[in-house]
């Protein structure tokens, strides 16, 4: 009897000590797999949020997993490999205020402080947007209508409220699905207001796709924009050469109360026209016809294939489509209202993109009531800015259009054109030899 018992504890034993080895070898390798899957470069790779350095020095190169949401922030080491022996770390921080190096620091950011579920196709495009507080439950209803990918950049402000805002953001997440499903949430918290040019580099820097929109998180996507382009390879095909952004035309209602619920928004072009003809929506920004007229609206009414920006405007800041990769960024030395989007399109168009409007696919601005703050103070102070900025990228196009041997091909056509109306800009390229 004793011994039967014995036996059947051994058994037992033996049974689990497998069951336990099995399970092990299973979980370390789909751990492995899915934690280190995609990083078998050798040369140059950067491997970002790394444990401490001291830490890691004795150890071997292995790259660690994120750590979960209740992280700490900012502490993080990059790791510079060039090969396996050889691999240099540096602070996080130090990279990042070279990254950034442009606009008001110090800034803690968290790439990925909440990331979407879902993996997204490389050719897809993801929305890139920014997001601070009081928009929080607009991006939401973004997730919700546009399920599909979105890189969001999470301003926070460093004060006493700061633990307060992070959890609503974390309710907001646990409390909608399609935001754990699609949006990525880049987190920055420092103590600048609007360095939206900045805000705009963050998202558009972790975004996961190819290809991103740049767009305000309160428009409404009436159309399946993605869709549209995917599913036309011509126009795929361009966004893949780097040389067009994609225009997608804006609207608004002319009446605030009309454009308060989506549900009730033109979902096609017809309609649309419609309620543009019964004096219902008109182009976005009406009363300052520089900031979308170049998108040309009475040719777009009747047009069906995709045309090309022909009448230029500094001003001009539409919502574009376009390659993440070899890109201008958005110039960051304009903080807070005015210019800041117009300067960042600019450059784009300058670096010999060319801007080509979607014929079918719109959006419409969704009118909200939010407490403004003086903003004439700021839009004076970025006008001077942009005028100087405008001078610097044409010469500095110009130069690099001469180095590169490009001067007197296409990609040079947008800069002559814009650049020519510039005084003295002529003058100054035709007696230098650059
Ligand atoms: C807009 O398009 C119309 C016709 O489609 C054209 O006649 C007009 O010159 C264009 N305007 C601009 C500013 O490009």
């Amino acid at each position: 009897m004793r011994l039967e018992l014995s036996q059947t504890a051994a058994k037992v034993f033996k049974y689990l000590l497998i069951s336990y080895a099995v399970v092990s070898i299973v979980y370390t390798v789909s751990y492995l797999y899915t934690n280190y899957e995609g990083t078998h470069h050798d040369v140059g790779i950067i491997v970002p949020r790394a444990p401490n350095p001291q830490q890691r020095q004795q150890e071997p190169l292995i790259v660690r997993p994120p750590p979960p949401v209740e992280q700490s922030f900012g502490d993080h080491t990059v790791i510079w490999s060039h090969t396996q022996e050889s691999a240099q770390a540096m602070s996080e921080q130090l990279l990042m205020a070279k990254v950034f190096s442009d606009a008001l620091g110090p800034t803690v950011l968290t790439p990925y402080f909440l990331r979407a579920k879902a993996t997204f196709d490389k050719e897809d495009i993801s929305i890139s947007t920014l997001v601070s507080r009081n928009r929080f439950s607009v991006l939401s209803r973004l997730a919700t209508n546009h399920k599909g990918p979105i890189s969001a950049a999470v301003h926070i402000n460093d004060n006493d409220e700061k633990e307060h805002v992070l959890q609503e953001l974390r309710e907001l997440w646990m409390t909608n699905p399609d935001m754990q499903q699609y949006v990525d949430i880049h987190l920055i918290v420092d103590i600048y207001d609007r360095q939206f040019n900045m805000w705009r580099n963050v998202a558009k820097l972790f975004a996961r796709t190819d290809y991103i929109m740049m767009l305000d998180v309160d428009f409404h996507l009436c159309t399946d924009i993605r869709k549209s382009i995917r599913n036309n390879p011509e126009w795929m095909n361009r966004l893949r050469q780097g040389r067009t952004a994609l225009v997608v035309p804006a609207f608004e209602f002319n009446l605030q109360e009309d454009g308060e619920d989506w549900r009730t928004f033109p979902s096609n072009k017809n309609d649309l026209k419609d309620a543009v003809n019964d004096d219902k929506i008109d182009m976005f920004h009406k009363a300052w016809i520089k900031g979308h007229g170049s998108t040309n609206y009475s040719h777009w009414y009747e047009s069906d294939d995709l045309y090309k920006v022909t009448q230029y405007d500094f001003s001009y800041e539409p919502y574009i489509i376009y390659k993440k990769e070899g890109s201008p960024w958005c110039p960051e030395r304009f903080i807070g209202y005015g210019a800041n989007k117009a300067a960042c399109l600019y450059e784009i168009y300058l670096s010999g993109i060319e801007y080509w409007v979607l014929p079918n696919d719109f959006l419409i601005h969704q009118t909200h009531r939010y407490p403004e703050d003086a903003r004439r103070k700021e839009r004076q102070y970025n006008r001077k800015l942009y005028m100087n900025f405008r001078e610097e990228v044409c010469m500095r196009y110009a130069r690099k259009f001469y180095m590169t041997g490009e001067w007197d091909t296409p990609r040079a056509d947008n800069l002559k054109q814009e650049c020519d109306k510039i005084h003295g800009f002529q003058r100054t390229i035709k007696s230098t030899t650059l």
